[in-house]
């Protein structure tokens, strides 16, 4: 007989008939009661012995974290709890866990903090909150190829490795198989890259989306998903070395169409979780409600994670540009108590500080930024008529700030070189970038979600940390 998944247990199965169960083991009661779990749901199933007719030997092996075969029949329960539980026929204990060394592990039967289960990368995975956010993460994932396919966007895969900085900002990672100790120097004393690898100095990319723009030139929509990586030295709850990253791009778009995508975008997705994570979301909801009890009243959340999911696919987006937002800052109160720590001034780029009160105090929804100055933006965006901002736009969500990064592109060969010029960037590297507005260039747009910042939307987790399953952030690579 072939196992059958917990989920399916729970779901289909009818009661009386055998089957087999294969999985781990949360908890033992008395030798009698079993909880199993086997990863496909947040439930357990019980399994019951009777103690009378089984080994004592093989029963005392049946402790928390061992693997168990189990096969039996499915009968109504008796006890509350589970409406199913199945009669034990046999047992096998296929891993055993030595309990002295679960006494070390995150498997002790007691809450653990959420860094010390960090530590413990290998068996997180086993817990009932880290159980949930990877199976919301992985249905996140299915959901966005899912709304771009439906869409007939198609998924483009950019490179990993790469000779371009895309935004600019000159927070990457070097990619050389030189000798470190003994590079190969030119006569002017610098290494010399034209003896590595690739015969040039290059670097794990930081955004897919100059590729993507070529791809969208001619494909009309595509969107890439994958791994980005980027030195920043912020150690905050909202960075990562190494995170994922969805950018559209699509052509004849401009900043409303490229604003009415995102929005469209991110409620899909909210809306796909609600509909399809409904026992991993109540979970995570309960965990919060009980977690927001031991804080003041004045730092709990207005609404619950569900709610606040709700509330994004329900309501509009506010939309508003760079320069409103500085007037509704300097109209504030924490500006005019003095309890901004950063500065509020137009021209210079807002803090985290203030796009959560933007979003969380004055607007009170998921806002979106546009029009910002062009010094504070990347070089490939469009320069607006009044030559000093850029259609640019920044998406803020609740409790998390920039969710998305976006713009409409800079389609006018003579004004994109100029900007390069401006930025310092060499035009000669990006020739094949400069080409796509020499052979039919069209107004187009695109944007970046952070996708670890949507799924900490989604699951209400506040440290991105712990949303992903091995994070990469300064001086911290283990596993
Ligand atoms: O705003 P960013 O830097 O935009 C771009 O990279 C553009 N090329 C996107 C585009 O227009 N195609 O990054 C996009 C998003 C941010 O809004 C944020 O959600 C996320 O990526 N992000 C990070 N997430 C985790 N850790 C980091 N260090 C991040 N940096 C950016
Ligand atoms: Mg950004």
């Amino acid at each position: 007989m072939k196992r059958t998944k917990i989920s399916q247990v729970l779901e289909q199965s009818e009661v009386g008939s055998s089957l087999i169960v294969k999985g781990w083991v949360r908890a033992n009661r008395g030798n009698r009661f079993i909880q199993i779990n086997d990863g496909s749901t947040i439930k357990n199933i019980q399994a019951v012995v009777e103690f009378e007719n089984f080994d004592e030997n093989v029963l005392k092996k049946v402790t928390t974290g061992a693997s168990v075969a189990v096969s039996g029949k499915l009968v109504e329960s008796q006890g509350s709890g589970q409406a199913v539980e199945i009669m034990v026929e046999t047992i096998e204990v296929l891993g055993e866990a030595n309990p002295e060394e679960i006494q070390k592990t995150v498997m002790q039967p007691k809450r653990h903090s959420l860094e010390y289960l960090r530590e413990q990368a290998h068996l997180r995975f086993r817990t009932n909150t880290f159980g949930a956010v990877f199976r919301i993460r992985h249905a996140v994932s299915f959901a966005i190829h899912k709304y771009f396919n439906d869409q007939g966007f198609f998924y483009l895969h950019t490179p990993i490795i790469t000779g371009s900085d895309a935004e600019g900002a000159g927070e990457i990672f070097h990619v050389s198989n030189l000798d470190p100790k003994n590079p190969p120097l030119t006569e002017e004393g610098n290494i010399d890259y034209s003896k590595d690898f690739f015969g040039k100095q290059v670097n794990l990319t930081v955004s897919g989306q100059l590729e993507a723009e070529l791809a969208a030139l001619a494909l009309g929509q595509v969107y890439t998903f994958g791994p980005t990586f980027r030195a920043e030295n912020s150690n905050t709850s909202r960075h990562l070395a190494e995170f994922w990253m969805i950018e559209p791009e699509v052509a004849f778009n401009d900043l409303n169409d490229n604003m009415d995508l995102t929005e469209d975008f991110l409620k899909y997705i909210t809306n796909y979780i609600l509909d399809n994570c409904k026992h991993d979301l109540s979970f995570l909801n309960e965990r919060e409600i009980k977690e927001q009890q031991s804080k003041p009243q004045k730092d709990r959340n207005e609404l619950t994670l569900v709610e606040r999911l709700e509330f994004v696919r329900d309501n509009d987006f506010k939309r508003l540009t760079y320069t409103e937002a500085i007037e509704v800052l300097k109209r504030s109160k924490p500006y005019k108590k003095k309890k901004f720590k950063y500065e509020v001034e137009w021209g210079v780029d807002l803090q985290s500080e203030h796009e959560r009160y933007l979003v969380e105090k004055e607007f009170k929804c998921p806002v979106i930024l546009t029009d910002y100055p062009a010094e504070i933006k990347a070089f490939y965006m469009r320069e607006n008529e009044d030559g000093k901002t850029v259609a640019a736009m920044d998406v803020l969500f609740p409790g998390i700030g920039e969710i998305v990064g976006g713009s409409q592109r800079e389609e006018r060969l003579d004004v994109l070189k100029r900007k390069c010029a401006d930025f310092n960037i060499p035009e000669e590297d990006l020739w094949w970038y400069m080409d796509t507005r020499k052979f039919g260039s069209v107004q187009h747009a695109g944007f970046g979600l952070g996708f670890e910042r949507m799924v900490m939307f989604v699951t209400g987790m506040t440290n991105i940390r712990d949303v992903i399953p091995f994070p990469r952030t300064p001086q911290n690579a283990e596993f």
